[in-house]
Parts: structure tokens; sequence; C-alpha cells
């Protein structure tokens, strides 16, 4: 898979050489790239943004860096993610849709936004995702496109290294996942559920699935509707 991700800071994504991520880009999995909104803003100043029309508070990122550096990266197949707390709701979902993906390309907007005619452009002559990761707001797109960049690109084969561990995972089945243990048996007073320790997969399984149901009944009554 390609990811090309364009920002005013770059700097944010340094740590996608680190970790899974890293070893993906070393062995060739993810070709990623990171680049830089400025150099496609010719003034002296390098200026990217602009007092909103209408009026208004804040300052409204300018449509011509954004053109210049979409078109120079945008591929045929590719998706044009837009980070912004007004786009649908970013799922496991989602996630799994984007990871079928030859190419995806993340938008970070920083100040109030981007100017409506990007997304009115490139939504002309491809596809776009105004994707938000929930009722709250950053400050910009970059956090938002680092927790959706982890959350698809480990689904892509060959990221992590055990596929079965994406299989029993939180949202996977639609519900939470269970409490899971390891050694000790007891710490500081606090036992393993007893059912773990008993080798008997069906029940065991049994149990899991219980805690999972009662998990979401208790922290995410949303799910189960
Ligand atoms: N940019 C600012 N807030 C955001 C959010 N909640 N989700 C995605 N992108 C954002």
């Amino acid at each position: 898979m390609r990811i090309d991700i364009v920002t005013i800071f770059p700097a944010f994504f340094d740590v996608l050489d680190v970790s899974l991520i890293g070893k993906a880009r070393e062995r060739g999995t993810l070709d990623l790239r990171v680049h830089d909104l400025r150099d496609a803003a010719h003034d002296r100043h390098h200026t990217v943004d602009d007092t909103p029309y209408g009026g208004g508070a804040g300052m409204v990122m300018k449509p011509e860096p954004w053109g210049e550096t979409l078109d120079g990266i945008l591929g045929e197949d590719a998706v044009l993610i837009v980070p912004s707390p007004a786009g649908e709701r970013f799922t496991q979902a989602v996630a799994r849709e984007l990871a079928d993906e030859q190419q995806l390309v993340f938008a970070c907007g920083r100040y109030e936004g981007i100017d409506q005619r990007v997304v009115d452009h490139y939504e002309a002559r491809g596809r776009v995702r105004l994707m938000s990761l929930g009722d709250y707001v950053l400050n910009g797109g970059e956090v938002a496109a680092m927790a959706m960049i982890e959350a698809v690109t480990r689904l892509i084969p060959g990221v992590v290294g055990n596929p079965a561990s994406l299989v029993e995972e939180s949202h996977e089945d639609g519900l939470l996942e269970y409490p899971i243990y390891t050694k000790p048996k007891e710490w500081r007073g606090l036992e393993v559920p007893p059912v773990l320790l008993s080798g008997h997969h069906g029940e065991i399984a049994r149990w899991r699935r219980e805690q999972s149901l009662e998990r979401t009944r208790v922290r995410r009554p949303d799910l189960l509707a």
C-alpha cells in the first residue's frame, strides 16, 4: 500500500519510522511518504492560510498549495482522506475498507480548516472521505491521520506478525474485547479467574463471550442496539 501525508508539520510523522509501521516500511510492505504543504506556497513567507470570506474567527487554509501538492500525489485509484470533526465517523469497518486500497492520501488541515473548494474539486474527480475520529476537536488533522494510519496499516497482511491477534479484538465482532491475564496467578491479592486455568477450551470460550457481552452492555450499550 502507498500512503501519502500532506501537512505543514512533517515532524509529527517522524515516529512512523518505529514499531510495526517502521518495519513494514523497511520491508517495502508499506510505501509511506510525508509532504510539506509549504513547499507549494511560493511567496517569501510560504503562506498557507488567509482570513475567511464572510468574516469570523481564525484562518482558513488557501486552496492553491493544496491543489499543487495533491495534483502531484493523487494516483488514479487514490482515496483522499481529510480528517475533520465534521466528517463521517472512522470505525473498524472503515479501517477494513481502507486496508484494501492501493493508495491513501491524508490531507491534514490546521487552523479552522481547508477552503471548501479543495474537497469539491477532488470530489468531482475521484474519491474523497472526510473522516472524524470522534465527537471532540483536535488542533489539526495530524493526530487523527496518525490514528487512522495505524488502524488501517495493521490490517494489511504482513504488517502484524501474528494474524490471529487481529481476530479476537475489540470491535472485530462488534463487541468489546474480554479481559486478559498472564502470569503470575496471583498479584497483589488479585487472582486470575479460575476458568482460565481449567484447560476447558469450551468453557473458556463461553466465559470470554459472556465477559465481552457484559463489558459492552455496561460501557458501550450503543454497540448492542
Ligand atoms: N481534526 C480536528 N478534530 C478532528 C477529529 N475529531 N477527527 C478527525 N480530524 C479532526
